[in-house]
């Protein structure tokens, strides 16, 4: 499948929103969504196919860390390669900004993310006890120092 890695638009910003929707048990809000896109230290990259949304990420640069803070595909376009474009774009752009490392949180039992982010490098340093507090989910914390 052909599509690009882009910075996120606020024209791509509803499309994208669709797929957090559909993609987590607890999906952001509308408004958390567009307020951190629109964070100065937040940069959202989307996947695009022919003007269509295919996923996007969203990763916050301070001083040299680097957090990712969400990621998702469209339920449609999984296990075509998006995720890993948009990680990878995502993490050549933190290392151009001078990040040394970068951080994420990931449920325990996201086996797909798990798997993806460990291709990339990431190591699971640490794990918060009942993180999550829709079902009490413990967090996983995976580190990749660049
Ligand atoms: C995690 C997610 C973003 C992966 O996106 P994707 O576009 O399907 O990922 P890719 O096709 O690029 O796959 C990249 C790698 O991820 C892993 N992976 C993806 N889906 C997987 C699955 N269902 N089971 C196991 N590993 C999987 C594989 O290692 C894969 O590499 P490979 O194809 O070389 O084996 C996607 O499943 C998703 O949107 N999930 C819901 C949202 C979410 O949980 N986001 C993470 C929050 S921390």
């Amino acid at each position: 499948m052909t599509f690009a890695i882009t910075p996120m638009t606020m024209e791509d910003a509803d499309k994208a929103y669709e797929i957090e929707a559909v993609s987590f048990n607890t999906p952001w809000s509308k408004d958390t969504f567009i307020k951190t896109m629109n964070n100065p230290l937040t940069h959202a990259f989307a996947a695009k196919a022919e003007g269509e949304i295919l996923g996007y990420g969203f990763v916050m640069i301070v001083l040299d860390e680097a957090h990712i803070l969400n990621i998702a595909t469209h339920p449609e376009h999984r296990k075509k390669g998006v995720g890993k474009a948009l990680m990878g774009e995502m993490l050549d752009f933190a290392k151009g900004k001078n990040a040394s490392f970068a951080l994420l949180e990931v449920r325990k039992s996201n086996n797909a993310a798990i798997k993806l982010y460990e291709n990339f490098g990431f190591v699971i340093i640490d794990e918060r006890k009942g993180y999550y507090q829709d079902n009490n989910e413990d967090a996983l914390i995976m580190l990749l120092n660049f």
